[in-house]
């Protein structure tokens, strides 16, 4: 009973950073450009998450990339810097869309 107990509260708990994670993303505007699973301006992010899939610091890697925008990685059109964006939260959406931004 209580095992269950936590393992509610566990899956409540991922449920709600998950939903914090895509709160974020829709503040920063990047679901302007991006979509979970569809490519739209830029590439979805569950493409991301398999182009990354099981690579070492892919995250910290990624939040940069988020931070600092950029092109030629995903066709021709170029990624804005997101200036406004502390590193803390560009980690939280990196590790979001490694995650597969569920
Ligand atoms: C104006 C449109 C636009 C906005 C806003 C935008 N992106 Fe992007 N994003 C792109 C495009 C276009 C690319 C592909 C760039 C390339 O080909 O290198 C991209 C690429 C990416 C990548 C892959 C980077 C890589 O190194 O492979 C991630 C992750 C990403 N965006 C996340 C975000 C997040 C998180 C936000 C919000 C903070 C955001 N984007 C806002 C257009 C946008």
């Amino acid at each position: 009973m209580n095992r269950l107990l936590v393992m509610l509260y566990l899956s409540l708990l991922a449920c709600s950073s998950a939903q914090a994670s895509l709160d974020l993303a829709n503040k920063n505007a990047c679901t302007a450009c991006h979509a979970v699973a569809k490519k739209m301006v830029g590439p979805a992010y569950q493409d991301v998450a398999k182009k990354y899939a099981g690579q070492k610091d892919a995250d910290g890697m990624l939040a940069k990339s988020i931070k600092a925008g950029g092109s030629g990685k995903w066709g021709p059109v170029p990624m804005p810097a997101q200036a406004g964006l502390s590193d803390a939260d560009a980690l939280t959406l990196a590790k979001w869309i490694l995650g597969g931004a569920k």
